[in-house]
């Protein structure tokens, strides 16, 4: 396609079909792969990744339009189960194409390896052994992955810290930093800190216990922000002004940022979006929950990943930052077969290129909550596609589906019993 705009103007009115024909011809598949994609997983490949394979479970696979990320177009694609996500996403990708979309940055994709030692008498005095042996073990840490080392990752330096006061009495824990380029690297990781194991025990004079990644991934964040020209935000019909929508959504963040009980709300609608992309590429999403919710607490008071505000020209402004450990090669990212095209679809190059379109994803997606908490409410887009699966669940299907959702959203009711009664007057003769 000549314009490679991710605005796909009217996108969600086309069929399923339809839509994969454009985001095919936009992202250059071929047909087998297109093929692919509408096969999803089958259980001989799912057999291949996990142990006692019984079926393979499917899910929605959504395109996010309208995304704008350092000025380039990106489709985005999204698996995920629940409605109103992908939409909210595009809407507020579109809301940020008001501005100039989004700008991201992230840092080098060092992964922290842990290894626990204990049964050391004199903790500051291994603890500075361990340092001054730094050097030996880097390069006992670098002879575990010879590929990743030579495309430019590796181990990168030594931290050691001392835990005084656990249950199981004082502990030094050695970080292995480790550069994963485009590997999520979990794998390699685990393995540099295995081999690392029995030095450390020679230096330290201790016993090593667990040698395990940590999932507070905070050497390996990626950031976005955004700043919306405020008459952008203005929803004449439901009676808001720009300017009453930007300050409706501070106040909700402000909310967030103030209170641990709606923070975790906040951010859950953040992870909507983020989760559906790294699990539409293949990527461990528990890992990165894990990494964003630590992050979120690491102030000793769990808060908002975001920031709302206004900037001098009256923009709204928003910005996140949080760990993203994915990855473009290695696990399911290039075993499972729709991941492998999901990743194709967005055309990233790069494991830090992902970390920073799915920042983007994740503040859009937020954007998307709470400007649609601050000003509607939430419930009223929610009901209109919680309509079309009750509809479907009472059996509607083909143009059905749309007209018994817009009776029950119409009439407040969207309850099986009334999506039955209204199929039954819409199809006497069935
Ligand atoms: C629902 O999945 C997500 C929201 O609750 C997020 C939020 O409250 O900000 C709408």
């Amino acid at each position: 396609m000549a314009d490679r705009s991710s605005r796909l103007s009217g996108f969600y009115r086309h069929s399923a079909k339809e839509r994969l024909r454009i985001v095919a011809e936009w992202a250059d598949l071929a047909e087998d792969e297109v093929a692919t994609l509408r096969q999803g997983l089958s259980v001989a490949q799912g057999d291949k990744m996990i142990e006692n394979v019984v079926a393979t479970h499917g899910l929605p696979l959504g395109i996010a339009t309208n995304f704008l990320i350092n000025g380039r177009g990106y489709l985005i694609p999204m698996v995920i189960e629940e409605p109103s996500v992908v939409a909210g996403a595009s809407y507020a990708a579109r809301l940020a194409r008001a501005g100039d979309g989004f700008w991201t940055e992230s840092t080098e994709p060092e992964m922290i390896g842990q290894i626990q030692v204990l049964g050391v008498d004199d903790l500051p005095a291994a603890r500075q052994r361990l340092l001054d042996n730094r050097e030996r073990l880097l390069v006992l840490a670098n002879e575990q992955d010879p590929v990743i080392v030579r495309l430019g990752g590796g181990a990168r330096d030594l931290e050691a810290r001392i835990l005084n006061n656990t249950h199981a009495g004082p502990m030094l824990i050695l970080h292995l930093i480790y550069d994963c380029r485009d590997a999520m690297g979990a794998n390699t990781v685990n393995t540099a800190c295995e081999a690392l194991a029995p030095l450390v025990e020679e230096i330290s004079g201790g016993r090593v216990r667990l040698r395990i990644l940590s999932n507070l991934a905070d050497r390996r964040l990626a950031r976005a922000h955004t700043a919306i020209p405020v008459e952008a935000l203005a929803r004449p019909e439901d009676g808001f002004s720009g300017k009453e929508v930007a300050q409706g959504i501070v106040e909700a963040w402000a909310f967030a940022a103030a209170d641990p009980y709606r923070a975790a709300t906040h951010n859950k609608g953040i992870m909507n979006g983020i989760d559906a992309v790294v699990l539409a590429t293949g990527n461990d999403w528990r890992a990165v929950e894990a990494g964003a919710h630590a992050y979120a607490a690491r102030s000793g008071r769990y808060t908002s990943l975001t920031q709302w505000g206004r900037d001098v020209e009256g923009n709204l402004v928003g910005s996140i930052e949080l760990p993203l450990a994915v990855g473009i090669v290695g696990g399911a990212t290039r075993a499972h077969p729709t991941a492998k095209l999901a990743l194709k679809i967005l055309g990233v190059k790069t494991a830090r290129e992902l970390a920073q379109v799915i920042a983007a994803v994740g503040l859009a997606q937020n954007l998307a909550a709470i400007r649609a908490l601050a000003a509607e409410g939430i419930q009223r887009g929610h009901m209109r596609l919680h309509a079309r699966q009750v509809a479907i669940a009472a059996g509607a299907t083909g143009e059905l589906v749309d007209r018994v959702a817009a009776r029950l959203v119409a009439e407040r009711q969207i309850r099986p019993g009334r999506a039955e009664e209204i199929l039954g007057e819409l199809t006497p003769e069935a």
